[in-house]
């Protein structure tokens, strides 16, 4: 597909159906990145029509290079053919059935290849579905109820009491997180108590760790008898094949997969140790109508054979490491100090430290609109990024830079065309 630069992503059928959706659906989003507000509303396309490897198109026939890719899900690229014909082959012959299907025994099988260290493995839809499984299993072994907490986990009530946006989540659940910051192991090791159940921890977000620090929550993990939980919605199948367990040799006790696991057909995982999952099941319920559909399931198991097949971890941190590396030359080389790429190479994120982060962020968002790159200041790269959409992007970056540079932050206000992007209050 061949970029044509347009500028005018707001056309007649958008404004149409934005006028329709806002009246039916709230925010017109079912997740909160994707919001309008998230991008510089009445000037950034609102709908996405279809994709193929890294580029998508717009409902005005816009064609973007993508860097969000579906917030995480689309590791392979859109509309992968091999995937395709997994998920269509599998439709063929039925979608869900009324006893359990082979298939979900073959993609145990090879999950237990990719993390050899977890022993079973349960299926659901969401992200959230797997912690809060991976919450309930930990709360029922070890026989205790407090969480510790790092990162974000999902929507359901024991997460949500600690996000901002916890109203219609009943009060008694704040007693039982605490939340902590990523690379503070003192604050992890003051919060567990004789009630602690488990950590449960993105096991990198965007700064790397410290040394030695998830080595010693392992170590006092073990020791005070808290299960170790990581959540690997971002690290799973991205940083490495067996995710962060494998590419920083720690082993958990659970960990949860979903995002990238099956190239966006909605599915995700809990893995563990048998005893804790033999009992999960034994003890308490966690059942779900759709956890054996099997179109996501042959999307899984085929996105993990092409993964493993053609090294596609360790090439994306390349392409993403050597990336970085780029734009953040670009920023020096025009003094622009304030901004820099932090992150792994397979997903990386723009600091901006200036007094309004927002409006640098909008204008370099709908700067690199112009040059036909959906961005949103963090990149999730998939193997369909090439040599020639990564040209585009230094490209981009440089040119954005040397107008940062020639205009002056102060006076970005004026070159928005559309609003600002909104903070998002999660
Ligand atoms: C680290 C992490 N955990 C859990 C979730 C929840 O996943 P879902 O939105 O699929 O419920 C997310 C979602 O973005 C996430 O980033």
């Amino acid at each position: 597909m061949k970029i044509k630069i347009q500028t005018n992503f707001i056309k007649n059928k958008t404004k149409k159906i934005k006028i329709i959706g806002e009246k039916l659906i709230p925010e017109l989003a079912q997740t909160a990145a994707k919001k309008p507000s998230q991008f510089s509303e009445d000037f950034s396309p609102i709908f996405i029509e279809s994709g193929k490897g890294a580029i998508v198109k717009d409902l005005e026939n816009n064609l973007l290079i993508d860097t969000i890719m579906g917030i995480g899900p689309i590791i392979l690229g859109y509309n992968h053919p091999q995937v395709n014909r997994a998920i269509k082959d599998q439709l063929n012959k039925g979608i869900i059935f009324s006893l359990i299907h082979r298939l979900e025994i073959k993609l145990a099988e090879k999950l237990k290849t990719c993390l050899p260290n977890m022993d079973m493995f349960r299926f659901s839809k969401t992200g959230a579905d797997s912690t809060s499984a991976a919450i309930r299993a930990s709360r029922n072994f070890t026989q205790k109820e407090k969480i510790i907490s790092c990162g974000y986990h999902g929507w359901h009530d024991w997460n949500a009491i600690a996000l901002n946006k916890n109203g219609g989540v009943p009060q008694f659940n704040k007693k039982f997180i605490k939340k902590v910051q990523y690379n503070n192991f003192e604050q992890i090791a003051d919060s567990i108590d004789n009630q602690t159940a488990a950590l449960i921890m993105e096991p990198v977000i965007f700064e790397p760790p410290e040394r030695g620090y998830l080595e010693k929550i392992r170590k006092i993990t073990k020791q005070k008898k808290v299960l170790l939980i990581f959540d690997e919605m971002w690290t799973g199948f991205r940083l490495n094949l067996g995710g962060a367990q494998k590419y920083f040799n720690i082993e958990a006790d659970l960990a949860c997969y979903s995002k990238a696991i099956a190239n966006g057909m909605p599915i995700s995982v809990l893995a563990g140790k048998r005893n804790i999952m033999k009992s999960l099941n034994k003890k308490s319920f966690f059942y779900t109508t759709f956890g054996g559909e099997t179109l996501s399931i042959a999307a899984a198991i085929k996105t993990i054979e092409f993964i493993k097949k053609n090294n596609v971890c360790q090439k994306l941190n390349e392409n993403g490491n050597k990336m970085i590396k780029e734009i953040n030359n670009i920023f020096i080389l025009n003094n622009l100090n304030f901004l820099k790429i932090v992150g792994y190479g397979s997903r990386s994120i723009l600091n901006i430290k200036t007094e309004d982060p927002l409006l640098v962020k909008t204008f370099i968002h709908q700067e690199m609109l112009k040059n036909g790159i959906l961005w949103n200041g963090i990149i999730n790269l998939s193997y369909s990024h090439t040599k020639k959409h990564f040209n585009k992007i230094y490209d981009s970056f440089n040119k954005i830079a040397k107008s940062i540079n020639l205009k002056g932050i102060k006076n970005l206000r004026s070159e928005i065309k559309g609003k600002k992007i909104k903070k998002l209050v999660i």
